[in-house]
């Protein structure tokens, strides 16, 4: 599979990886200077704002959809993810934070 990039626009760091991978592991392995807690699509910690490359994500999982529902994100609003729960397909630009 072809690499993708993944930028953090509000610290310039960047990281590159497979399509298909992980983004949360990508960003703790390659220091993209976002925060996670459980991992598991629970506790939004791993928020983020995606500012380019909406389309690069897999579709929200229903885990994500939940916690997502429960912050009081739009069911139809693509900027807001969880990280935790990404899988990365191309490229992406995002934010952390709501
Ligand atoms: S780290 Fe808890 S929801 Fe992503």
């Amino acid at each position: 599979m072809a690499d993708v990039t993944i930028t953090n626009t509000s610290t310039g760091a960047k990281a590159t990886c497979p399509a298909g991978s992980n983004f949360r592991e990508v960003a703790q392995a390659q220091d993209l200077d976002v925060a996670f807690g459980c991992e598991s699509g629970i506790c939004s910690t791993c928020l983020i704002q995606i500012k380019s490359g909406q389309a690069n994500i897999a579709p929200k999982t229903e885990q994500e959809e939940f916690t997502l529902d429960a912050r009081g994100v739009a069911p139809d609003d693509m900027n807001t993810r969880l990280g935790c729960q990404c899988q990365i397909n191309g490229d992406v630009e995002f934010e952390p934070g709501m």
